[in-house]
Protein backbone atom coordinates (compact mmCIF):
# COMPACT_ATOMS: atom_id res chain seq x y z
CA UNK A 1 0.00 0.00 0.00
CA UNK A 2 1.61 2.97 -1.13
CA UNK A 3 -0.01 5.32 1.98
CA UNK A 4 1.25 3.50 4.47
CA UNK A 5 5.23 3.05 2.69
CA UNK A 6 5.33 6.77 2.35
CA UNK A 7 5.09 7.18 5.94
CA UNK A 8 7.75 4.67 6.96
CA UNK A 9 10.05 4.92 3.71
CA UNK A 10 10.17 7.96 2.03
CA UNK A 11 12.92 10.19 2.34
CA UNK A 12 13.36 13.65 1.18
CA UNK A 13 16.84 14.68 -0.23
CA UNK A 14 18.66 16.97 -3.17
CA UNK A 15 18.24 15.13 -6.52
CA UNK A 16 21.91 14.60 -7.00
CA UNK A 17 22.82 12.37 -9.93
CA UNK A 18 21.92 11.85 -13.45
CA UNK A 19 19.61 9.19 -12.17
CA UNK A 20 18.13 11.16 -10.22
CA UNK A 21 17.24 13.65 -12.16
CA UNK A 22 16.14 12.00 -15.35
CA UNK A 23 13.51 10.75 -13.34
CA UNK A 24 11.87 14.36 -13.30
CA UNK A 25 10.19 14.07 -16.94
CA UNK A 26 8.04 10.82 -15.24
CA UNK A 27 7.08 12.36 -12.52
CA UNK A 28 6.10 15.71 -14.21
CA UNK A 29 4.53 13.92 -17.04
CA UNK A 30 2.49 11.60 -15.00
CA UNK A 31 1.34 14.68 -12.87
CA UNK A 32 0.62 17.11 -15.33
CA UNK A 33 -0.06 14.59 -17.94
CA UNK A 34 2.66 16.94 -19.96
CA UNK A 35 3.17 16.57 -23.68
CA UNK A 36 6.65 16.21 -24.87
CA UNK A 37 6.94 19.86 -26.07
CA UNK A 38 5.59 20.91 -22.22
CA UNK A 39 8.16 18.82 -20.43
CA UNK A 40 11.25 20.16 -19.11
CA UNK A 41 14.24 19.24 -21.18
CA UNK A 42 16.70 17.04 -19.10
CA UNK A 43 19.49 19.61 -20.23
CA UNK A 44 17.55 22.31 -19.06
CA UNK A 45 17.46 20.37 -15.98
CA UNK A 46 21.06 19.88 -15.34
CA UNK A 47 22.17 23.25 -16.48
CA UNK A 48 19.81 24.64 -13.61
CA UNK A 49 20.99 22.08 -11.50
CA UNK A 50 24.56 22.56 -11.87
CA UNK A 51 23.82 26.87 -11.78
CA UNK A 52 22.73 26.64 -8.00
CA UNK A 53 19.14 26.03 -8.28
CA UNK A 54 17.03 24.38 -5.94
CA UNK A 55 15.99 20.68 -7.05
CA UNK A 56 14.96 18.30 -3.83
CA UNK A 57 12.96 15.22 -4.17
CA UNK A 58 10.78 12.68 -1.97
CA UNK A 59 12.33 9.03 -2.75
CA UNK A 60 10.71 5.97 -2.19
CA UNK A 61 13.65 3.70 -2.24
CA UNK A 62 15.71 5.20 -5.19
CA UNK A 63 12.31 5.67 -6.91
CA UNK A 64 11.30 9.76 -7.58
CA UNK A 65 8.16 10.24 -6.58
CA UNK A 66 7.55 13.75 -5.89
CA UNK A 67 9.78 16.79 -6.35
CA UNK A 68 10.25 20.95 -5.69
CA UNK A 69 12.62 22.78 -8.13
CA UNK A 70 13.29 26.58 -7.71
CA UNK A 71 15.24 28.85 -9.11
CA UNK A 72 16.90 32.20 -8.35
CA UNK A 73 14.52 35.16 -9.06
CA UNK A 74 14.85 39.33 -8.87
CA UNK A 75 11.66 40.37 -7.95
CA UNK A 76 11.05 44.71 -7.82
CA UNK A 77 14.95 44.72 -6.72
CA UNK A 78 14.96 41.62 -4.22
CA UNK A 79 16.51 38.33 -4.81
CA UNK A 80 14.14 35.85 -4.22
CA UNK A 81 13.65 32.33 -4.97
CA UNK A 82 10.71 30.83 -7.19
CA UNK A 83 9.45 28.12 -6.77
CA UNK A 84 8.23 26.65 -10.28
CA UNK A 85 7.08 23.19 -9.75
CA UNK A 86 5.76 21.07 -7.20
CA UNK A 87 4.88 17.54 -7.43
CA UNK A 88 3.98 14.41 -5.68
CA UNK A 89 2.41 11.06 -7.35
CA UNK A 90 -0.66 10.54 -7.28
CA UNK A 91 -0.67 7.52 -4.68
CA UNK A 92 1.45 9.43 -2.22
CA UNK A 93 -0.42 12.43 -2.02
CA UNK A 94 -1.89 13.50 1.66
CA UNK A 95 0.69 11.86 3.65
CA UNK A 96 2.24 15.52 4.17
CA UNK A 97 5.10 14.98 1.43
CA UNK A 98 3.96 18.34 -0.83
CA UNK A 99 4.27 19.84 2.66
CA UNK A 100 7.79 18.33 3.49
CA UNK A 101 9.30 20.08 0.27
CA UNK A 102 8.46 23.30 0.63
CA UNK A 103 10.06 23.01 4.06
CA UNK A 104 12.80 21.65 2.61
CA UNK A 105 13.05 24.42 0.12
CA UNK A 106 12.65 26.93 2.66
CA UNK A 107 15.26 25.84 4.74
CA UNK A 108 18.23 25.25 1.70
CA UNK A 109 16.74 29.12 0.68
CA UNK A 110 17.47 30.35 3.87
CA UNK A 111 21.08 28.75 3.99
CA UNK A 112 22.15 30.10 1.26
CA UNK A 113 24.65 33.31 1.46
CA UNK A 114 24.95 35.35 -1.13
CA UNK A 115 28.65 36.99 -1.51
CA UNK A 116 29.31 39.74 -4.45
CA UNK A 117 32.86 38.66 -4.69
CA UNK A 118 34.36 41.93 -4.27
CA UNK A 119 37.38 42.26 -1.99
CA UNK A 120 38.14 44.55 0.69
CA UNK A 121 40.97 46.80 -1.32
CA UNK A 122 42.89 47.59 2.03
CA UNK A 123 43.21 43.87 3.54
CA UNK A 124 42.85 42.01 0.96
CA UNK A 125 40.33 39.70 2.41
CA UNK A 126 37.37 38.30 0.24
CA UNK A 127 34.32 40.74 1.43
CA UNK A 128 31.94 38.56 2.43
CA UNK A 129 28.30 40.24 2.33
CA UNK A 130 26.23 37.69 3.48
CA UNK A 131 22.87 38.40 2.29
CA UNK A 132 20.72 36.44 2.52
CA UNK A 133 17.22 35.06 1.10
CA UNK A 134 13.79 35.88 2.94
CA UNK A 135 11.24 35.46 0.49
CA UNK A 136 10.56 32.58 -2.32
CA UNK A 137 7.58 33.15 -4.55
CA UNK A 138 5.08 30.99 -6.72
CA UNK A 139 2.22 31.22 -8.48
CA UNK A 140 -1.06 28.37 -8.33
CA UNK A 141 -4.24 28.07 -9.46
CA UNK A 142 -7.03 29.63 -6.95
CA UNK A 143 -9.64 27.68 -8.21
CA UNK A 144 -7.55 24.33 -6.51
CA UNK A 145 -9.06 23.98 -3.43
CA UNK A 146 -6.13 21.70 -2.03
CA UNK A 147 -3.18 24.25 -3.29
CA UNK A 148 -5.08 27.33 -1.77
CA UNK A 149 -4.97 25.04 1.64
CA UNK A 150 -1.83 23.65 1.53
CA UNK A 151 -0.27 27.41 0.61
CA UNK A 152 -2.06 29.71 2.55
CA UNK A 153 -3.61 27.63 5.85
CA UNK A 154 -0.24 25.56 6.26
CA UNK A 155 2.37 27.54 4.83
CA UNK A 156 1.29 31.28 5.39
CA UNK A 157 1.67 32.35 2.00
CA UNK A 158 0.16 35.69 1.01
CA UNK A 159 -0.49 37.35 -2.54
CA UNK A 160 -1.56 40.84 -3.85
CA UNK A 161 -1.15 39.69 -7.66
CA UNK A 162 -3.55 37.34 -9.71
CA UNK A 163 -2.49 36.52 -13.32
CA UNK A 164 -4.73 35.99 -15.82
CA UNK A 165 -3.71 33.28 -18.32
CA UNK A 166 -0.36 33.41 -16.52
CA UNK A 167 0.66 30.45 -19.22
CA UNK A 168 -1.48 31.08 -22.40
CA UNK A 169 -5.14 30.04 -22.66
CA UNK A 170 -4.49 26.40 -22.07
CA UNK A 171 -1.52 23.64 -22.31
CA UNK A 172 -0.84 19.86 -22.76
CA UNK A 173 -1.48 19.60 -18.91
CA UNK A 174 -4.38 17.90 -17.40
CA UNK A 175 -4.06 21.11 -14.81
CA UNK A 176 -4.29 24.03 -17.65
CA UNK A 177 -7.61 23.12 -19.46
CA UNK A 178 -9.58 25.61 -17.49
CA UNK A 179 -7.67 28.68 -18.61
CA UNK A 180 -3.95 29.41 -17.10
CA UNK A 181 -5.28 31.85 -14.10
CA UNK A 182 -2.54 31.80 -11.30
CA UNK A 183 -1.94 33.56 -7.90
CA UNK A 184 1.43 35.19 -7.62
CA UNK A 185 2.08 34.36 -3.69
CA UNK A 186 4.95 35.36 -1.63
CA UNK A 187 6.18 32.91 1.56
CA UNK A 188 7.91 35.09 3.81
CA UNK A 189 10.50 32.64 5.57
CA UNK A 190 11.43 34.16 7.67
CA UNK A 191 8.47 35.34 9.42
CA UNK A 192 6.30 35.39 12.66
CA UNK A 193 3.12 34.93 10.73
CA UNK A 194 5.15 31.63 8.54
CA UNK A 195 6.72 29.98 11.73
CA UNK A 196 3.56 30.09 13.47
CA UNK A 197 2.02 28.35 10.81
CA UNK A 198 4.42 25.86 10.40
CA UNK A 199 4.37 25.31 14.76
CA UNK A 200 0.46 24.31 13.54
CA UNK A 201 -0.86 27.68 14.90
CA UNK A 202 -3.92 28.75 11.38
CA UNK A 203 -6.07 31.44 11.70
CA UNK A 204 -9.43 29.46 11.34
CA UNK A 205 -11.06 30.46 14.62
CA UNK A 206 -10.43 34.43 13.40
CA UNK A 207 -11.36 33.38 9.64
CA UNK A 208 -14.47 31.60 10.64
CA UNK A 209 -15.39 34.49 12.49
CA UNK A 210 -14.66 37.17 9.94
CA UNK A 211 -16.84 35.06 7.41
CA UNK A 212 -19.37 34.79 9.82
CA UNK A 213 -20.00 38.25 8.95
CA UNK A 214 -19.55 38.73 5.62
CA UNK A 215 -21.27 38.52 2.34
CA UNK A 216 -19.14 36.48 -0.01
CA UNK A 217 -18.61 38.75 -3.36
CA UNK A 218 -18.71 35.58 -5.20
CA UNK A 219 -20.75 32.55 -3.44
CA UNK A 220 -22.38 29.55 -4.62
CA UNK A 221 -26.24 29.67 -5.68
CA UNK A 222 -28.59 27.12 -4.67
CA UNK A 223 -27.33 25.19 -8.03
CA UNK A 224 -23.72 25.24 -7.63
CA UNK A 225 -23.15 27.89 -9.64
CA UNK A 226 -21.13 31.09 -8.79
CA UNK A 227 -23.18 34.40 -8.66
CA UNK A 228 -22.10 38.01 -7.74
CA UNK A 229 -22.75 40.52 -5.15
CA UNK A 230 -22.90 44.26 -4.90
CA UNK A 231 -18.78 44.85 -5.69
CA UNK A 232 -19.75 48.83 -4.56
CA UNK A 233 -20.85 48.09 -1.48
CA UNK A 234 -17.53 44.43 -1.35
CA UNK A 235 -14.82 47.51 -1.63
CA UNK A 236 -16.31 49.47 0.71
CA UNK A 237 -16.13 46.98 3.22
CA UNK A 238 -12.35 45.92 5.22
CA UNK A 239 -12.80 42.48 4.19
CA UNK A 240 -13.70 40.79 1.27
CA UNK A 241 -14.61 37.06 0.72
CA UNK A 242 -14.28 34.98 -2.24
CA UNK A 243 -15.48 31.29 -2.67
CA UNK A 244 -14.81 28.33 -4.46
CA UNK A 245 -15.24 24.72 -5.16
CA UNK A 246 -13.75 22.01 -3.06
CA UNK A 247 -13.24 20.04 -6.01
CA UNK A 248 -12.72 21.78 -9.03
CA UNK A 249 -10.48 19.17 -11.09
CA UNK A 250 -14.57 17.00 -10.46
CA UNK A 251 -16.47 19.99 -11.76
CA UNK A 252 -13.78 20.56 -15.06
CA UNK A 253 -14.60 16.34 -15.75
CA UNK A 254 -18.05 16.62 -15.28
CA UNK A 255 -19.18 20.43 -16.46
CA UNK A 256 -16.52 22.03 -18.03
CA UNK A 257 -19.07 25.15 -19.16
CA UNK A 258 -19.64 24.99 -15.22
CA UNK A 259 -15.75 25.44 -14.60
CA UNK A 260 -15.38 28.32 -17.02
CA UNK A 261 -17.94 30.19 -15.37
CA UNK A 262 -16.45 29.68 -12.20
CA UNK A 263 -12.80 30.83 -13.29
CA UNK A 264 -14.70 34.05 -15.27
CA UNK A 265 -16.38 35.05 -11.91
CA UNK A 266 -13.31 34.12 -9.80
CA UNK A 267 -11.16 36.00 -12.35
CA UNK A 268 -13.38 39.09 -12.13
CA UNK A 269 -13.76 38.89 -8.25
CA UNK A 270 -10.00 38.72 -7.56
CA UNK A 271 -8.79 41.26 -10.54
CA UNK A 272 -11.44 43.83 -8.95
CA UNK A 273 -10.16 43.57 -5.45
CA UNK A 274 -6.74 43.34 -5.84
CA UNK A 275 -7.44 46.44 -7.84
CA UNK A 276 -8.86 48.30 -5.53
CA UNK A 277 -6.02 47.84 -3.06
CA UNK A 278 -6.88 44.48 -1.18
CA UNK A 279 -4.60 41.82 -0.50
CA UNK A 280 -5.38 37.87 -0.54
CA UNK A 281 -4.66 36.73 3.33
CA UNK A 282 -6.39 33.19 4.38
CA UNK A 283 -8.04 30.31 2.94
CA UNK A 284 -10.52 28.09 4.64
CA UNK A 285 -11.66 25.01 3.11
CA UNK A 286 -14.32 23.85 4.91
CA UNK A 287 -16.90 26.40 6.05
CA UNK A 288 -20.44 24.86 5.40
CA UNK A 289 -19.65 21.19 6.38
CA UNK A 290 -16.69 18.60 4.76
CA UNK A 291 -17.76 19.31 1.35
CA UNK A 292 -16.69 22.61 0.74
CA UNK A 293 -16.77 25.42 -0.09
CA UNK A 294 -13.81 26.54 0.36
CA UNK A 295 -13.56 30.54 0.84
CA UNK A 296 -10.74 33.33 0.35
CA UNK A 297 -10.43 36.27 3.03
CA UNK A 298 -9.22 39.27 1.51
CA UNK A 299 -7.99 42.72 2.98
CA UNK A 300 -8.07 46.22 2.59
CA UNK A 301 -4.77 46.31 3.08
CA UNK A 302 -0.56 45.86 1.91
CA UNK A 303 0.56 42.67 2.81
CA UNK A 304 3.22 44.14 5.05
CA UNK A 305 0.32 45.61 7.27
CA UNK A 306 -0.27 42.27 9.01
CA UNK A 307 3.23 40.22 7.57
CA UNK A 308 5.65 43.57 9.10
CA UNK A 309 9.00 41.59 7.97
CA UNK A 310 7.74 42.11 4.13
CA UNK A 311 8.05 46.12 4.74
CA UNK A 312 9.93 47.34 1.46
CA UNK A 313 13.66 49.24 2.67
CA UNK A 314 13.00 52.81 0.92
CA UNK A 315 15.49 52.59 -2.23
CA UNK A 316 18.05 54.97 -1.62
CA UNK A 317 17.61 55.79 1.39
CA UNK A 318 13.95 57.11 1.22
C1 LIG B 1 -0.16 19.98 -4.65
C2 LIG B 1 0.52 18.65 -4.30
C3 LIG B 1 2.01 18.78 -4.58
C4 LIG B 1 0.29 18.38 -2.81
O1 LIG B 1 0.99 17.21 -2.46
P1 LIG B 1 0.61 16.35 -1.15
O2 LIG B 1 1.76 15.48 -0.84
O3 LIG B 1 -0.71 15.72 -1.32
O4 LIG B 1 0.51 17.54 -0.07
P2 LIG B 1 0.24 17.44 1.50
O5 LIG B 1 -0.18 16.06 1.89
O6 LIG B 1 1.43 18.00 2.20
O7 LIG B 1 -0.94 18.49 1.69
C5 LIG B 1 -2.15 18.36 1.01
C6 LIG B 1 -3.24 18.99 1.85
O8 LIG B 1 -4.36 19.28 1.00
C7 LIG B 1 -5.51 18.71 1.61
N1 LIG B 1 -6.49 18.48 0.55
C8 LIG B 1 -6.58 17.43 -0.30
N2 LIG B 1 -7.62 17.65 -1.15
C9 LIG B 1 -8.16 18.85 -0.82
C10 LIG B 1 -9.24 19.64 -1.32
N3 LIG B 1 -9.98 19.23 -2.36
N4 LIG B 1 -9.49 20.85 -0.72
C11 LIG B 1 -8.75 21.28 0.32
N5 LIG B 1 -7.74 20.57 0.84
C12 LIG B 1 -7.45 19.38 0.27
C13 LIG B 1 -5.01 17.50 2.33
O9 LIG B 1 -5.95 17.08 3.31
C14 LIG B 1 -3.72 18.08 2.95
O10 LIG B 1 -4.00 18.91 4.05
P3 LIG B 1 -3.87 18.41 5.61
O11 LIG B 1 -2.48 17.88 5.76
O12 LIG B 1 -4.12 19.66 6.40
O13 LIG B 1 -4.92 17.37 5.79
C15 LIG B 1 -0.06 17.46 -5.11
O14 LIG B 1 -1.45 17.42 -4.90
C16 LIG B 1 0.20 17.57 -6.62
O15 LIG B 1 1.24 17.07 -7.09
N6 LIG B 1 -0.73 18.20 -7.36
C17 LIG B 1 -0.59 18.38 -8.80
C18 LIG B 1 0.47 19.41 -9.18
C19 LIG B 1 0.27 20.75 -8.48
O16 LIG B 1 -0.82 21.25 -8.32
N7 LIG B 1 1.41 21.34 -8.05
C20 LIG B 1 1.45 22.60 -7.32
C21 LIG B 1 1.30 23.82 -8.13
S1 LIG B 1 2.61 24.01 -9.33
Amino acid sequence: MAEAKTKSAVTIRDLQTFEDLKQMDEVEREVWGLSDIDTTPLTLVIATKEAGSIWVGAFDGTKLVGFAFGFLGLENGRLIVHSHMLAVREPYRNSHLGYNLKLAQRERVLAIRVDDGRTDSRTNDPRITDTRISEMTWTFDPLQSRNAHLNFTKLGVVSENYKVDLYGPETSSVLHRNGTDRLWVTWPLSSRRVSDRLQGKDNRAEVLDALSTLTPLIHFNGDGKPARTDLAAALNRQRIAIEIPSDIVEVERKDPALAWEWRLQTRWAFTEALNAGFSVAEFCRTVRGQQGPGVYLLEKAKVEDYVPEMKRKPVNGR
